[in-house]
């Protein structure tokens, strides 16, 4: 069987831990979009691994792993997390490939990040300042963009790096004022990640199609989450990729009908790293009883993840889009000791009143809609209505059977298969494997 896991809210969804599980059956997982931006995390037994380039099977050994085209990679990072996991005695030799293809992130490229975001002050995006954009943005304009495959042959690349980094200095000083960059020292590093890479770099799109002839067992790991989609997601404050399950084919040449299940990737709560509308926040006390009990802190900024109740519009959205097989839901266990919990099941629009004394908002209840308007000036407009439910007092991280759920974390479950008419087949009660429970409808 093929797989492919993805987040359908903001990312953070918990996919590391689902792929990492699922991963005991695959022979090959694969990353096929993003870059260093995400952060998987991967707990096994006291060991916690924080991933962003490596694909979140790479604990198992024997697991092929494959960074492909789509993916932006920054070799730095990468390098370090390969000596990271070495030092737990995780080896990848001979098997780690990486596409010929696949852009890479140079140090032009995180500062033009930041760089950028520092001049948009309050309206900043709220990247990762990884240089996710910048390569994105560079690979659709060809002419200024490096791929991995560039490695092989040094001189042209040496001659190819000056031409950029003579543009992108024009821009560093006269735009943002900035120190310009030295060509000459990116260059060696590159020279050094040809050293470290080149064994590694193949064309994994054949890879795979050959893989698939010998009936090899395939995950496909999705970074981000739907809503952060580049066309899809909530524009402008999404990531320079198509994270949603649409990217996942042209994000390895593997067509989607080759994949036998797309499970998609929730939390039983909404989180969301950086700006952009968000109609269930809770920027509240209830907010911070998630984010404390969820340690719901950035793994990549370490920044703190806003937290709202769940959003069965926004999760219906993403599973209309991705044409999503099953759904695991991960951290019921966080919702504990709450009194009651609530899921967004429709929004209103909001109502202005332009004319009257007091300027007030109501809720226009004849304009409600179950579809999530992607559009962000008609989200900010949007207003969650929300289904109320009992909440449970009872500690459910060692509960390995959905029967033996308190009754009301039952009934939580079930309103979100209604609502969002697809089978939650994964329960998450705690970060370890064994907190997981699995569910055959
Ligand atoms: P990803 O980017 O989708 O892989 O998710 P992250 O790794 O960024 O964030 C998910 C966090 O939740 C990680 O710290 C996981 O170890 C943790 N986690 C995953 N599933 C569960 C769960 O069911 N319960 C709890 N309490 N933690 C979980
Ligand atoms: P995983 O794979 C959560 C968010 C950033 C920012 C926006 C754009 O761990 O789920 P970027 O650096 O990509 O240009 O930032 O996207 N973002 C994520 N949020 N999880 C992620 O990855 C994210 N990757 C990017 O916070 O709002
Ligand atoms: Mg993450």
């Amino acid at each position: 069987m093929n797989y492919c896991i993805v987040g359908l809210q903001w990312g953070d969804e918990g996919k590391g831990k689902v792929v990492d599980i699922l991963a005991e059956h695959s022979d090959i997982v694969v990353r096929y979009s993003g870059g260093s931006n995400a952060g998987h995390t991967v707990v096994v037994g006291d060991s916690k691994f924080a991933l962003h380039l490596l694909p979140s099977g790479v604990v198992r050994p024997n697991i092929n792993c494959i960074i492909t085209n789509a993916v932006v990679v920054d070799p730095e990072v990468l390098l370090n997390e390969i000596e990271t996991i070495a030092k737990k005695g995780i080896t990848l030799k001979g098997r780690l490939f990486i596409s010929e293809n696949a852009h890479v992130v140079l140090d032009y490229h995180k500062r033009e990040d930041q760089l950028r975001e520092e001049s948009l002050g309050k309206n900043k995006i709220g990247t990762t300042i990884r240089g996710i954009g910048p390569c994105y943005a560079d690979k659709a304009g060809r002419s200024h963009a490096v791929r991995m495959g560039d490695l092989r042959n040094l001189q042209q690349l040496k001659e190819k790096l000056q031409t950029i980094v003579n543009y992108k200095n024009k821009v560093f000083t006269a735009v943002y004022n900035a120190t310009p960059i030295s060509a000459d020292a990116i260059f060696e590093k590159c020279k050094s990640y040809a050293d470290r890479f080149l064994p590694f770099i193949i064309d994994t799109t054949e890879f795979l199609h050959n893989s698939i002839k010998d009936g090899k067992s395939i995950l496909f790991e999705g970074a981000q989450g739907t809503l952060l989609d580049l066309d899809h997601g909530t524009f402008p404050y999404v990531t320079s990729s198509n994270s949603s399950p649409l990217g996942m084919s042209a994000g390895c040449g593997v067509p989607a009908k080759y994949v036998d299940k797309f499970i998609g990737v929730v939390k039983a709560y909404t989180t969301r790293v950086g700006a952009g509308p968000f109609p269930t926040e809770q920027d509240n006390e209830i907010g911070q009883y998630i984010r404390d009990r969820g340690h719901e802190y950035g793994t990549t900024t370490g920044r703190p993840r806003r937290c709202g109740w769940f959003d069965a519009v926004a999760v219906s959205y993403s599973v209309r889009i991705g044409a999503i097989d099953e759904i695991a839901l991960m951290h019921l266990d966080t919702l504990a000791g709450l009194k009651e919990v609530k899921i967004c099941r429709v929004y209103s629009s909001i109502v202005h009143h332009p004319s009257s004394i007091d300027r007030r908002e109501t809720r226009d209840e004849g304009r409600e809609t179950t579809w999530f308007p992607a559009n962000i000036n008609k989200l900010a407009q949007a207003e969650a209505v929300y289904e109320t439910l009992p909440g449970w007092d009872e500690d459910i991280t060692d509960v390995k059977d959905f029967q033996k759920l308190p009754p009301n974390a039952q009934k939580f479950i079930s309103w979100i298969e209604k609502l969002t008419g697809t089978a939650v087949t994964i329960i998450g009660v705690g970060p370890k494997r064994s907190q997981t429970i699995f569910r055959i409808h």
